[in-house]
């Protein structure tokens, strides 16, 4: 096996964009695209699996979103749960666990509901992870990890002396995941739209030119190969 073979990043966070406009691409409502981003989701799901990614974080819905029209954000929430009902097999098949991060108390009851059963339903599963990113945002999760730090001081829990960047990050929705290694957007849009701003800081970008519901097995390989021969260094020097 050659060495960018070996080369497999362990957390991969996807930007999903382009739904829109493969609609009106077609001259569909906006949630066929989205539906048909659904689908995507099952095939990035699979490829990561056969590539050997361990979690896969995907941009579902952000803070920003909810002022698109009511007709689009409901389509969108009420995507989610027949999704989940319709693929919760592909998630014991392969012990995968389902996590979600974002201020989940915005999502709608009957959302929140099925996202949350299908949650436990999983939750014994250690081998992969899918991480859905609802109703997030990277200030408003810096935001709410402040918030929870600030709270500790008021309490004398914490010395703000004692605040070190480790305290941040334990402080966010899932602090126990490691930061992504890589990031792809799709749609061929240049840039990270309040997504993951504190883990991200050493990822890898790679941004496709694919709107997502194009983005299947194929592409998601060929980003895995870019991410392959790019060199990582963390601000020290390359290994050679
Ligand atoms: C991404 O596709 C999905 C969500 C943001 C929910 P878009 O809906 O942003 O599609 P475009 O960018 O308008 O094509
Ligand atoms: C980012 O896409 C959010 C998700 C994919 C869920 P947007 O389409 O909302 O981002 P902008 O508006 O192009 O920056
Ligand atoms: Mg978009």
């Amino acid at each position: 096996m050659s060495e960018t073979e070996t080369k497999v990043p362990r957390h991969v966070a996807i930007i999903m964009d382009g739904n829109g406009r493969w609609a009106r691409d077609r001259g569909l409502p906006r949630i066929k695209g989205h539906e048909q981003g659904a689908e995507s989701v099952r095939a990035v799901m699979k490829a990561a699996r056969d590539l050997g990614v361990e979690i896969l974080t995907l941009y579902a819905f952000s803070v920003e979103n909810w002022s698109r029209p009511a007709a689009e954000v409901n389509g969108l929430m009420s995507l989610l749960p027949k999704f989940l009902g319709k693929h919760e097999h592909l998630l014991h098949e392969n012990n995968c666990r389902l996590r979600a991060i974002g201020r989940l108390g915005d999502l709608p009851p009957k959302t929140l509901a099925e996202l949350e059963r299908v949650m436990s339903a999983t939750a014994q599963y250690s081998e992969r992870q899918l991480v859905l990113a609802l109703s997030y945002g990277g200030r408003a999760e810096l935001t709410d990890a402040v918030r929870a730090i600030a709270v500790k001081v008021e309490k004398g829990e914490l010395r703000a002396g004692d605040i070190e960047t480790e305290t941040l990050t334990a402080h966010l929705y899932a602090p126990d995941l490691p930061d992504p290694d890589l990031m792809i957007r799709t749609s061929g849009e240049e840039r990270i739209s309040n997504f993951l701003l504190w883990q991200l800081s050493y990822a890898e970008l790679v941004f496709m030119p694919e709107l997502w519901p194009d983005f299947r097995e194929a592409q998601f390989e060929e980003a895995l190969s870019i991410y392959a021969k790019r060199s990582r260094r963390f601000g020290g020097l390359a290994a050679c």
